[in-house]
Order: structure tokens, then C-alpha cells, then sequence
């Protein structure tokens, strides 16, 4: 898997199959079903992380690539890459997904997380969502295929999508395999909509680190709410009042707790907490998801030991 995935991590999958239409998709869940086999939807790998063991089941690709323009709206395959999805839009005079014009990824996995950066988010384009409803996708007792087995197409609109900060109701669902969406977009300049995304672009190239292979943050940002009053007070001490500018959109960033906790430039093995962006693991070559946890889990202990704070991983785990 550390072919199919941007970490560049993971042991193999017992099975691989690329599903380039709903049909396939369907066809092969219930294959996978009736032998009793695990299987597990795959959208561009960007924010997942394989065990080193990999994953003794079925991995499917999902390849629907297509991207068309309707009018003021954009109907993209999961499978389709975010950014060319954001590109298209820009092309035709379409603007709201400019953002994603930096993203990784495809457009289920970014449903699928409400997937959002510099202001914007999934939750805010998406008018609905098709999929595909399976069942069981921890595999179920073998039986003869086609028996018993069944799937149905539905659509999802935006309010039932349970979309929050990176979660939506597929991740609710496993048995839910995102088929499509469509996103609701309004008119404006085919330039202003470049313009915008080249920013968006200069923006990430000037934050993130690139280079090297990683899943983009590896943790999810605390939501300043959540914070009970001992983690407000220890921030407040720890930081001398300065997380209070950094937190934003009521949630502060990991990234920046990790730079403030000084655990930048740490390395496990072939993994290395990003010196650019303390969110970021990267994968300096032959890391191992061991690696990666080894590195995340001495990140969790500081983090719970100096500011009281549970973080939680970010990047969607197979077999680990
Ligand atoms: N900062 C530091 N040191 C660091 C990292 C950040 O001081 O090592 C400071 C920055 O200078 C800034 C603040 O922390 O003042 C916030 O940093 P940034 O703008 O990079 O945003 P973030 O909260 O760390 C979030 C998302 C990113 C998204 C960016 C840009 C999460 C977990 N991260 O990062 O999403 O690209 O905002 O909008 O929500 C991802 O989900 O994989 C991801 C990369």
C-alpha cells in the first residue's frame, strides 16, 4: 500500500481492485462480502495511514474520475482529484472551491473528512452527495455470492452529512461508499477565479512543507471549547496568553502546540516531525508506520503531560 498511499507507507493489501464505475464498485463489495472479506474504500490515499502489516482484505480504488459542469453546479466522481476538480470550476467561471485548488486528495475522501482549508471548507460547496449503502464492511459469514446480498443508491443533501470540523456521517457509516457529489458554486471571473487559486496555492507552498511524503497534519486541531478550565489555564501559562491569538475558527492548532512543545525536527526511524509545520510527519524514506506512531505517540504524552490536552490522530488508519 505504500504505492497507493502519499505517506508512502503500508504493506500490501490481500486484494487491490480499481472500481471505475458505480457498477464495479458494487460488483466488488459483494464479491468481497460473500467470501467474508474486509474491504476498505480508497480514495487518493492522502490522508491515510497503512499498518506495516498491511491490510489482509480488499482494497478498493474508487476511480470514478468523471467532473462535469451543470450551470452554476459541478458533479464530480469520488474518485475525482480535488484540485482538478477546483480547476474546472475556476475554468468555467465557477468560484467557492478555489481553496481546494490545494488540497490532496480526491473529492470522497475530502467529503468524507469535510475536508477545509484557508476558510474554506466541503461542508460549505457540497449540495449532495450519492452513495452507494453496503453492508457490513468488516466482511460477513461467506456465503454464495450474490446471496442474500444487497446495495442501494441513495443521496445524501448537505444538512444530512452531518458535516463538523473533519467529520461528516460517512465516517458513521463504513458501510457507506461516496459515489459522487455535487457542489453548488456561483458565477464570477474565470481569471479572478485563477488569480485566487494561485494565491491558495502560494499560500500552502509558503505553510506546509512539501518534498517529502507525508498524510498533511497528522493530528486534528483542538477545539478551543472542548478545553477544560485546568488545559485553559495551563495554556495561558505555558504560552504566556499568546495562544489566544493563534487559535482561530475556535480551534487552535496542533501544529502550532507541537512547535511550542519544541518536538519539531524529532525523528523515530525514517519519520521527522516537519521543521516547516509541527503538524506535518514526514516520511523521510523506509519510515514505517511504527515510525509514525512511535513519533505521534510521544507528541500525545508531551501534549497530555505539559498542557493536560488529549490530542487525536487526524489521518485515517488500515490495518493499525
Ligand atoms: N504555527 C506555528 N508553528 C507551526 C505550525 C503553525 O507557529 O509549526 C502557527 C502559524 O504560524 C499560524 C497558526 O499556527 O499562526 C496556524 O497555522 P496554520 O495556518 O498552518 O494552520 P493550522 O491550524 O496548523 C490548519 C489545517 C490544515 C490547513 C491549514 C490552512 C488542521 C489539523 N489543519 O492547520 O489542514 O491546510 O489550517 O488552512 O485542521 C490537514 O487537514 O491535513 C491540513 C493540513
Amino acid at each position: 500500500m505504500h504505492r497507493h498511499t502519499n505517506f508512502r507507507i503500508g504493506g500490501p493489501a490481500r486484494y487491490y481492485v480499481e472500481a471505475r464505475t458505480a457498477e464495479d464498485v458494487a460488483r466488488t463489495v459483494a464479491i468481497a462480502q460473500a467470501a467474508g472479506l474486509p474491504w476498505f474504500a480508497l480514495g487518493g490515499g492522502s490522508n491515510t495511514l497503512v499498518g506495516d502489516a498491511g491490510f489482509d482484505g480488499l482494497v478498493i480504488q474508487i476511480a470514478l474520475r468523471e467532473i462535469v459542469v451543470e450551470g452554476d453546479r459541478v458533479r464530480a466522481g469520488a474518485g475525482a482529484i480535488t484540485a482538478s476538480v477546483a480547476r474546472e470550476a475556476g475554468r468555467a467561471g465557477l468560484s467557492g472551491f478555489e481553496w481546494a485548488v490545494s488540497l490532496p486528495g480526491t473529492i470522497g475522501g475530502a467529503v468524507r473528512g469535510n475536508a477545509g482549508c484557508f476558510g474554506g471548507e466541503m461542508e460549505g460547496v457540497i449540495e449532495d452527495v450519492r452513495i452507494l449503502e453496503m453492508q457490513n464492511p468488516e466482511g460477513d459469514a461467506p456465503r454464495p455470492y450474490g446471496a442474500g446480498f444487497e446495495c442501494r443508491m441513495q443521496n445524501v443533501t448537505n444538512t444530512e452529512c452531518g458535516f463538523r470540523y473533519r467529520h461528516s456521517i460517512f465516517k458513521e457509516h463504513p458501510g457507506w461508499i461516496i459515489l459522487e457529489a455535487t457542489l453548488a458554486l456561483r458565477r464570477a471571473d474565470p481569471d479572478t477565479c485563477q488569480a485566487a487559486m494561485d494565491q491558495f496555492l502560494e499560500r500552502r507552498r509558503t505553510s506546509q512543507p512539501n518534498g517529502k511524503p507525508s498524510a498533511g497534519c497528522l493530528f486534528k486541531n483542538i477545539e478551543t471549547r472542548a478545553l477544560s478550565s485546568d488545559a485553559v489555564e495551563r495554556l495561558e501559562r505555558f504560552s504566556s496568553g499568546a495562544w489566544r491569538d493563534v487559535a482561530h475558527d475556535g480551534r487552535l492548532s496542533v501544529g502550532w502546540i507541537i512547535d511550542r512543545l519544541g518536538l519539531k525536527g524529532r525523528r523515530v526511524g525514517g519519520a521527522m516531525i516537519s521543521e516547516h509545520h509541527g503538524n506535518f510527519t514526514l516520511n523521510l524514506g523506509g519510515a514505517t508506520a511504527a515510525d509514525v506512531f512511535a513519533l505521534g505517540e510521544a507528541v500525545r504524552e508531551r501534549a497530555r503531560d505539559v498542557l493536560g490536552m488529549d490530542i487525536e490522530y487526524e489521518v485515517q488508519r488500515l490495518g493499525c
